[in-house]
């Protein structure tokens, strides 16, 4: 209850606590991370400690690298890599793909479609989950194009225009204009998206919105702070109908709209849709 008056007051995600995951005796996720098992437990220690860390890998020693944002709440070692990006990779092979990650957070995602793909472009309009992001990726040996960039503005043009495959998790139901933000980049995409987000409740109650000649329906809900690290950046967001979604992308070429996950998380019902290009390879 406590919580849910939270949600309404603040947005969909409580203030943390401060405290910190134990520092190691980690028996489940364990990866290969020679450069973190070269450190001493002071030094990774010293790593831990001087970035905003909110969300963990743990090496071959059970150590923590990383930190949790609550105590619920990325409060696991995070699997790299992500289920959803295996089965990515089985519809579309991303060995010779550019993929576009939007909202990378702390490179956790990054890092396994670095170990993937052919190419990896990441952006995050918090400039300290870029940072984040570069650290855990270049102490993981991997590589990736990273950029601060609020995906609700203009495409700067330092960034690249195109790209084959859009990584698109845990974002969408952030903005304030998801619509209008898709259309910006679904005509960018030339193969495949991976879209993992929430969608409208259906018992509403539903606005409606109209972008670019493109009409829907969506639930209006308050955003957090500029201070939480998940948050978007405006102070509401729309979460749409999954159906609305699947009408804007088979209208911009996707005609393939897999919901491969339906399910019910604490703040709502969230998908995981696979969208190919119908004239896309198999
Ligand atoms: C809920 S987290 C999801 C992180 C990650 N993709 C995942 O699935 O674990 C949302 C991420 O999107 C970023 N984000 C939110 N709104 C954004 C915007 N307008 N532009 C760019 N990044 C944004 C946040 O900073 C955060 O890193």
């Amino acid at each position: 209850m406590l919580k849910k008056i939270v949600k309404k007051l603040i947005g969909i995600d409580a203030a943390p606590d401060v405290s910190s995951a134990p520092k190691s005796g980690y028996e489940e996720g364990r990866l290969e991370l020679p450069k973190i098992e070269m450190l001493s437990d002071d030094e990774l220690d010293r790593l831990n400690s001087i970035l905003p860390w909110c969300a963990f890998l743990v090496d071959r020693k059970g150590r923590r690298f990383g930190n949790w944002y609550t105590d619920s709440k990325r409060s696991e070692p995070q699997a790299v890599p992500d289920h959803r990006i295996v089965e990515l990779n089985k519809r579309i092979p991303l060995s010779d793909c550019h993929v576009m990650e939007i909202g990378c957070y702390e490179g956790i995602h990054t890092a396994a479609l670095a170990q993937l793909a052919k190419q990896v472009t990441a952006v995050d309009g918090r400039i300290e989950n870029v940072a984040k992001t570069l650290v855990r990726i270049g102490l993981m040996g991997l590589s990736a194009d990273c950029y601060c960039w609020d995906v609700e503005q203009a495409l700067p043009p330092a960034l690249p225009q195109e790209w084959d495959v859009l990584h698109h998790m845990g974002v969408l139901y952030h903005l304030s204009s998801p619509i209008a933000h898709l259309q910006e980049l679904l005509p960018r995409t030339r193969k495949a998206v991976l879209l993992d987000t929430h969608v409208a409740p259906e018992a509403g109650p539903f606005l409606s919105s109209l972008s670019d000649g493109f009409s829907y329906e969506y639930c209006d809900f308050k955003e957090s702070s500029r201070e939480n690290p998940f948050a978007g950046l405006t102070d509401h967001a729309q979460w749409v109908r999954v159906g609305d979604l699947q009408r804007l992308f088979a209208g911009l070429g996707f005609d393939r709209f897999e919901v491969a996950e339906q399910r019910d998380e604490r703040n709502g019902p969230r998908v995981c849709v696979y969208a190919i290009r119908s004239d896309c390879p198999q």
